[in-house]
């Protein structure tokens, strides 16, 4: 995605964000840009934020959602993926997958005639980071000279941060254990781009002056090794420690679910840092922009 395309997204949401203050849930925007238009959104792992953002969105803009598990359809009991996204190119105007191997993702959009989004896979989970960068917009009022820290495992919603800190050309410091941190390529990918991208195995070294403390889960789902990442991880938790000395403007976010006590302290993100809320209704948000964008609003 171009820079230009993800800060089209970025305005659109905060924009429709904005014109709803007070309206009830799935009342829709005054214009219901995708009346008529219907999204299934196929789920092979847990969702809340995912699937209720992306049912509300397509109701906010006036469009019809189609919310389905991958176990309840044939996809579960054998027929192939590419099948799957030929039938529902002809039922559907789009498509929201979450996937356990995102090369079902990619095999699904190779195949599909409609939009394909990525509503996470093993490998990255974009529209977390579209909301993540909303709400940074909000507390802050822009992206540019801000510090940003991840801390943790490098997992999907890491390396789409890392990506978006490329395309935007963001500051943005990992600490990550080494055997579960970013691969050179990944770095090389973002710093190419034109992100300040710095990589540390040291907490300190990473929030040390950050305006932004991320983190997620030590064990996501589909992740086999959980003993060894719970002996490995402790070092890297949140804690009030460490944001004590992020910048005294620091926030903490966290795509949710969370696990109190590993990868965050309670404190943290239920203490008045923690934008996690903020950042969990802007899915919304950043999910009618991105459906949108798909429907060809916005530059490419
Ligand atoms: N953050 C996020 O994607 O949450 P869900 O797994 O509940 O969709
Ligand atoms: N990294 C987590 C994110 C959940 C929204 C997982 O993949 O389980």
């Amino acid at each position: 995605m171009s820079a230009a395309a993800l800060e089209w997204i970025l305005a659109e949401a905060l924009r429709r964000k904005s014109a709803r203050i007070g309206r009830p849930a799935a009342a829709p925007d005054d214009d219901r840009p995708l009346e008529g238009r219907a999204l299934a959104a196929i789920f092979e792992k847990n969702s809340t934020r995912t699937r209720l953002s992306f049912d509300l969105a397509m109701r906010q803009l006036g469009g019809a959602p189609i919310i389905l598990n991958a176990a309840d359809l044939q996809l579960g009991r054998g027929e192939p993926i590419e099948d799957t996204a030929r039938v529902l190119s002809h039922y559907v105007d789009a498509v929201a997958i979450r996937a356990l191997r995102h090369e079902s993702l990619t095999r699904f959009a190779s195949a599909a005639s409609i939009p394909t989004i990525n509503g996470l896979t093993d490998h990255t989970h974009p529209c977390q980071i579209m909301a993540d960068l909303l709400t940074l917009t909000e507390c802050f009022g822009a992206l540019d000279g801000l510090k940003l820290a991840w801390i943790g495992d490098f997992n999907n919603v890491a390396r789409s941060l890392l990506e978006a800190a490329g395309i935007l050309k963001l500051t943005l410091t990992l600490a990550c254990p080494e055997e579960y941190g970013p691969e050179p390529r990944d770095l090389a990918k973002a710093r190419g781009a034109g992100g300040r991208i710095e990589i540390f195995h040291d907490t300190a070294a990473a929030a040390t002056g950050a305006d932004a403390v991320f983190t997620d889960v030590w064990v996501s789902m589909g992740d086999s090794d959980s003993d060894r990442r719970r002996t490995v991880f402790p070092p890297f938790q949140v804690n009030e420690n460490l944001m004590a000395i992020a910048a005294t403007r620091a926030i903490f976010l966290h795509c949710l679910p969370a696990m109190r006590g590993e990868e965050v302290s309670a404190v943290v993100i239920d203490g008045p840092q923690s934008r996690v809320w903020q950042e969990a209704e802007n899915r919304i948000h950043a999910q009618k922009a991105i459906l949108l964008w798909c429907f060809g609003a916005g530059p490419a």
